[in-house]
């Protein structure tokens, strides 16, 4: 029987490998709805080829291309939230991949939860700022949810068959992204270009830069914290610049297991598609040709960990807090609005500025994030 996969994000990097995954396995996955923002021409394109029963698109124009574009075909277009939702209710659908960037996932992902669909998470940020949240839901309506960031897989797939009290500490690498080496003075003078380039990774645009910053590795520690239940002062982090052990876990006997491979995000996307069953695939293996390396991270010259482990120790509408200055630092470094290392003084200066909360539900989460967007915008070198 074909499991029918719901791709809120087709577009995007994780979207597309998702869909190289599910043509390499036509025997066992179907494309149910595919959904896309703004990216009409390569929905169109996504569309035609895997024949889902519903694309979604949440940009307005987009949406009237796509539905004169698809009108002679038997694909619903929707539009919007209602949309989404409309797409994520579908019955057909087993398995929704999250492959949406920032706060915009948080609703889709609870609804989603809702209707009781398995869930493969790639979009970190809802975590990060709605983890309590979205453990209460995968609880309430008995849910699985399979991590597809590298890291999590990895750890995920360590604990295969391990009682979680034997857990010592889980160790996520870092590749140390592209300013690894670089003093705090060259820092000053790094460009968009500079910071989009990954050493090892091909990515969407934000989270390259959050690679560069450090950001990324710090919505890991929270990721991390929600998906496996340990504390956050048992979560570390080791740069590891060739990317080839995607994290470690360390065990109470002093045995460490660790998932390897070639950084390549096909893999664990189609661990979580396949819902963590091993599917054979042609992809390029790892040869043990050269050393791999691991460091301890630079807090001083990359002070993104320090947030995280904040952000776990105050909780309530922190994290929510530090994801939307985050998103909007990156986006107003993109735009040349702001350097390099302002994206750390804007993201302090929200932490410092926005009302701080204990107790959080949907709405506080959306008003922070609204006014924390508001004063990250606004804010000055
Ligand atoms: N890329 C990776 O290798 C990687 C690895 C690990 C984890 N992740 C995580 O996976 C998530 C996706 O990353 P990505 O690199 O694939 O991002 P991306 O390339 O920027 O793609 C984002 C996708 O979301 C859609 N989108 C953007 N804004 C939207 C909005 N406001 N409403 C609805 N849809 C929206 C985009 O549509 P359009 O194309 O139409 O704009 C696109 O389909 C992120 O949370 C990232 O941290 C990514």
């Amino acid at each position: 029987m074909h499991r029918y996969i719901g791709i809120l994000g087709a577009t995007g990097s994780i979207g597309q490998q998702a869909l190289e995954i599910i043509a390499m396995h036509p025997e066992r996955f179907k494309v149910g709805f595919l959904t896309a923002h703004k990216n009409a021409e390569l929905l169109i394109q996504q569309a035609l080829q895997f024949q889902p029963e519903k694309v979604v698109l949440t940009d307005k124009k987009a949406y009237e291309t796509v539905k004169e574009t698809l009108s002679a075909h038997a694909i619903e277009v929707l539009f919007g939230e209602e949309g989404l939702r409309k797409a994520i209710a579908s019955s057909k659908i087993d398995l929704i991949l999250v492959a949406l960037v920032g706060f915009a996932g948080v609703l889709p992902t609870l609804y989603a939860i809702q209707q009781k669909k398995a869930i493969a998470l790639a979009n970190k940020e809802v975590l990060v700022v709605a983890g309590a949240l979205v453990k209460e839901y995968l609880q309430h309506y008995q849910v699985p949810l399979l991590p597809v960031d590298s890291e999590h897989s990895a750890i995920y797939q360590c604990l295969v068959g391990e009682d979680k009290a034997t857990v010592e500490k889980l160790v996520l690498t870092a590749s140390g992204g592209p300013f690894r080496t670089f003093s705090k003075e060259a820092l000053k003078k790094v460009t968009v270009q500079q910071a989009l380039q990954h050493p090892n990774w091909q990515m969407g645009a934000k989270i390259t830069v959050d690679s560069a910053t450090l950001m990324n590795k710090a919505l890991e520690v929270i990721e991390a914290y929600w998906l496996f239940d340990i504390p956050a002062h048992r979560i570390e982090v080791v740069i590891h610049p060739q990317s080839i052990v995607h994290s470690l876990v360390y065990f109470c006997d002093g045995s460490i297991k660790a998932q390897l491979g070639l950084p390549d995000m096909r893999v664990p996307i189609q661990y979580a598609l396949g819902m963590a069953v091993r599917l054979p695939n042609q992809l390029p293996r790892y040869v043990f040709n050269g050393a791999l390396t691991f460091e301890p991270p630079d807090l001083e010259r990359f002070p993104s960990l320090n947030y995280a482990y904040e952000a776990l120790e105050r909780g309530g509408n922190y994290p929510c807090i530090l994801n939307a200055a985050n998103e909007i630092a990156v986006e107003r470094f993109l735009k040349e609005e702001i350097t390099f290392l302002d994206i750390y003084r804007l993201i302090e200066y929200c932490l410092n500025h926005v009302p701080y909360e204990q107790q959080c539900d949907i709405e506080t989460l959306q008003q922070t994030d609204k006014e924390t967007r508001i004063i990250a915008k606004q804010w000055k070198t």
